[in-house]
């Protein structure tokens, strides 16, 4: 019992964003490409990139010129470390501003860097930003060096940036 319990301890949430290498599902990103085509994967690594063209520690995204990747179509499941996760979502909310960016991001509304994409004052996500919850727990593949088939799962969530000034219905039908 005593052993059951200091597993599941160790296992936890905590246990899990100190690893920055967790996969996205397989089934979870097809679904997503399906509606997006995505054209690169901003956080990845040889072994686990989900498109052809990616990011990683040695071609990181945090020096990447934002405008380098404009009108592209971006998938981020960000590495979790306390130093990486806030400036990742910094620049995808830059590289939104010209393109599209989908990242899959733990639900949690305590954190500095979900302030960079909600709006607190108004009780709603910021201009060019749209969420998506899921009704059930996502559960992340385990990085090579992890055994288990799993990892814990917690509340997952879809956030869509895509700040570009978009036609209004009056610029394109006259509708008022
Ligand atoms: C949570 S994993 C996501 C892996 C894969 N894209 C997926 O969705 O299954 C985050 C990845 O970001 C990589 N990473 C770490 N620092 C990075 C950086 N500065 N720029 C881009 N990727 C980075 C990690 O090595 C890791 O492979």
């Amino acid at each position: 019992m005593v052993m059951r319990h200091i597993g599941i301890t160790t296992n936890s949430a905590r246990g899990f964003m100190s690893n920055d290498n967790w996969q996205t599902p397989q089934w979870l990103f097809n679904s997503l490409n399906e509606e997006f085509n995505f054209t690169v994967d901003l956080c990845a690594s040889h072994y686990n990139h989900k498109c052809d063209r990616f990011y990683s520690e040695t071609n990181s995204l945090l020096t990447v010129d934002p405008v380098a990747l404009r009108s592209d179509i971006c998938f981020m499941n960000p590495p979790y470390s306390r130093n990486l996760i806030k400036p990742c979502i910094e620049k995808a909310w830059q590289i939104a501003q010209n393109a599209s960016v989908v990242c899959l991001l733990k639900v949690d509304t305590s954190t500095r860097w979900w302030s960079i994409f909600w709006d607190y004052e108004n009780h709603m996500p910021k201009h060019g930003c749209k969420i998506r919850f899921f009704p059930k727990r996502v559960k992340f593949d385990p990085p090579p060096n992890v055994n288990g088939k799993s990892g814990p799962a917690f509340p997952t969530c879809v956030v869509i940036m895509d700040r570009r000034d978009k036609p209004t219905l009056k610029q394109t039908h006259g509708v008022e």
